[in-house]
């Protein structure tokens, strides 16, 4: 999720690009550009790095009073300078910046790259112009060129560009936000308000097919080839509150961005009609049948995504799966490394025990993997492959996107082993990528019965211990869940496989400790309900997380989890992320910066 700014007007361009590019910083970069019409074709600046080292190679002032920018959060391509954005044209008259992930762009690329064109980077956005290339070379006007490179493109996008001899810029949106400000005779472009909010605050924001033209005074939107009026609304947010997207916090902004965030992970990688999944990754057909075992290495939240996968992948593709608290990995022996994948699961890449445990397992000459959500983290140099979760930059300390976009990317793994293993039928897999599908529409559904959980919370905030329980993948999201209550709301908080409870915890139920209970499929509902009898039975109030017809009956606040067979624990998860922001919200915790910890922990 990367950000974009534009301006047409009567100014100097390049301060206001400048500036809101600085504005945009907070949604974190790896890479910055801007292209600038000066009468003639764009000039591009454009380098690796901050806003600053950006700001360091830009002339102090421009003739330009049109041009676009861009911050990147690489997805395709290292973050290096040819890959930053704006991508031009063989001609250099066309400079394009984009948001998102275009799916078809190999096949492009190569249509392209037959038809004589010259590639400069390795990312997906570069097909764009020379697709307009193309359609300019035929003859056709800059907004139509642009509308018909649009028309060919698949995936998630928000675009904008630039041509020599025009002072509009080009628009266009599906999946990924863009809004137009309005000011007097100028006009701005943002992939959020916060990249022009000093200068306008009457917005037009895209609608998912919008193609536009903006001029300095002017906005042009079409939607399936006819003219569509857009509203212009007045923001009133401070620039504070537009970073966090009107959201109290970034853990809220982020818990909210989910449904985005899984199509970005989901874009382009699955088949579901097929049964098939396309990882890009290296792991061949003969090594992942002579697999013996697959490691997942990881810390906190990571981990209990690498709980979850470890169960899939026993599940579906039919081999040992072992998971390990990154930290402890040094401390164990007995491995065959020769017949073993070690996973580090990691969003920032930046762990320094999940980079330890990857050494080690380097050293003992184990095949690694990498799922990360930073392109050209610690970790991907050190793994011989990795996977890429795209759920976008985080910057709740609180994982939550990353969380659900890593079991998702996780869960397409397993799928892919175990296709590759022939322990999978294509109808199987078919199953299994279609409740993957359905998860941002789930995940939405959730969400949208917030004001629900935030009712629940109200009602259990002053207890000072709270317990979860869940079994099979319901486990390791009541972990999670518990983990993350823990960490936002200093309140005790423990998740226990729910048949544990007897064994020792349930000493510790009583009516002031409300019980959370996973009740979905894929995570053994059924038995899970004698858990549930049973802390009821000390007086615990409990609140089920259910998918339909299980256990409703049995709790005392049931908050309904769509069916989406393996994938219904994952979506549970997404109600425990909205209870532990509403709980500790109630308590008045710093949410986005919790006492002791960080984001990335880069000390052992
Ligand atoms: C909890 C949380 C941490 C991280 C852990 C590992 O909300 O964010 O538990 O999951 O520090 O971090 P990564 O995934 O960056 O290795």
């Amino acid at each position: 999720m990367c950000g974009i700014v534009g301006y047409a007007g009567a100014r100097d361009a390049l301060p206001v690009l400048s500036d809101g590019l600085k504005n945009l910083e907070y949604r974190g970069y790896d890479s910055a550009g801007v292209a600038l019409c000066e009468g003639g074709a764009p000039t591009v600046y454009k380098t690796v790095g901050e806003v600053d080292d950006l700001r360091a190679v830009l002339p102090d002032a421009s003739e330009a009073t049109v041009g676009v920018g861009h911050t990147r959060w690489s997805t395709h391509g290292e973050p290096t300078d040819a890959n930053a954005h704006p991508h031009t044209d063989c001609t250099g008259d066309v400079a394009v910046v984009h948001n998102g992930i275009i799916d078809n762009y190999d096949d492009l690329k190569a249509e392209l790259e037959a038809d004589g064109h010259a590639f400069a980077s390795e990312t997906d956005t570069e097909v764009v112009p020379h697709l307009v290339e193309a359609e300019l070379a035929d003859g056709a006007s800059p907004a139509d060129a642009f509308a018909a490179a649009v028309a060919r493109i698949e995936g998630s996008f928000a675009l904008a560009m630039v041509v020599d001899g025009t002072d509009a810029i080009y628009l266009a949106r599906q999946d990924s936000p863009l809004c137009v400000g309005h000011g007097d005779g100028e006009t701005f472009v943002g992939s959020d308000v916060t990249a022009f909010l000093e200068h306008a605050r009457e917005v037009t924001y895209l609608e998912n097919g919008d193609v536009a033209v903006v001029t300095a005074d002017e906005l042009v939107v079409e939607h399936d080839g006819e003219r569509v009026e857009r509203p212009v609304e007045q923001v009133e947010w401070e620039a504070d509150a537009a970073e966090k997207g009107g959201y109290e916090h970034y853990m809220l902004k982020e818990i909210h961005e989910q449904p985005r965030a899984l199509r970005q992970t989901l874009s382009g990688r699955i088949d579901a009609l097929e049964g098939e999944v396309d990882l890009d990754v290296d792991l061949p057909r003969e090594y992942l049948n002579s697999l013996e075992e697959v490691q997942f290495v990881a810390c906190g939240t990571s981990y209990h995504a690498g709980l979850y996968a470890a169960n899939l992948v026993e599940e579906h593709a039919d081999v040992r799966a072992t998971v390990h608290v990154a930290s402890e990995y040094q401390f164990r022996g007995g491995r065959d490394p020769w017949r073993t994948l070690v996973v580090a699961v990691t969003q920032s890449g930046e762990t320094a025990e999940t980079l330890a445990a990857l050494r080690e397992a380097d050293r003992t000459g184990a095949r690694t993997l990498a799922v990360t959500n930073v392109v050209g983290s610690s970790v991907t140099r050190l793994a011989d492959e990795n996977l890429y979760i795209r759920a976008g930059p985080e910057i709740g300390v609180a994982a939550t996107k990353t969380f659900v976009s890593q079991v998702t990317s996780l869960a397409l793994l397993a799928v892919h082993v175990g296709r590759e293993r022939d322990e999978l039928t294509p109808t199987e897999a078919s199953d299994l990528l279609e409740d993957a599908r359905g998860l941002p529409g789930a995940v939405q559904r959730v969400l949208d019965a917030d004001a629900q959980v935030r009712a629940v919370a109200e009602a259990y905030a002053d207890s000072d211990a709270f317990f979860f329980i869940g079994r099979a993948l319901g486990h390791s999201v009541a972990l999670e869940s518990a983990l993350k209550l823990k960490e936002i709301s200093y309140d005790h908080a423990e998740g226990f496989p729910a048949g544990e409870l007897k064994h020792g915890p349930l000493a510790l139920v009583t009516d002031d400790t409300p019980v959370v209970a996973v009740l979905t499929g894929g995570a053994r509902a059924a038995e899970t309900v004698n858990s549930v009898k049973e802390v009821e039975s000390r007086g615990a109030p409990v609140v089920g997380l259910c998918t339909d017809g299980i256990g409703e009956k049995f709790v005392d606040d049931a908050l309904a989890v769509p069916d989406l067979g393996a994938m219904s624990p994952l979506v549970a998860n997404v109600y425990a992320q909205l209870f532990a922001y509403h709980v500790a919200n109630l308590k008045g915790r710093a949410i986005d910066k919790p006492r002791n910890l960080a984001k990335s922990v880069t000390v052992e």
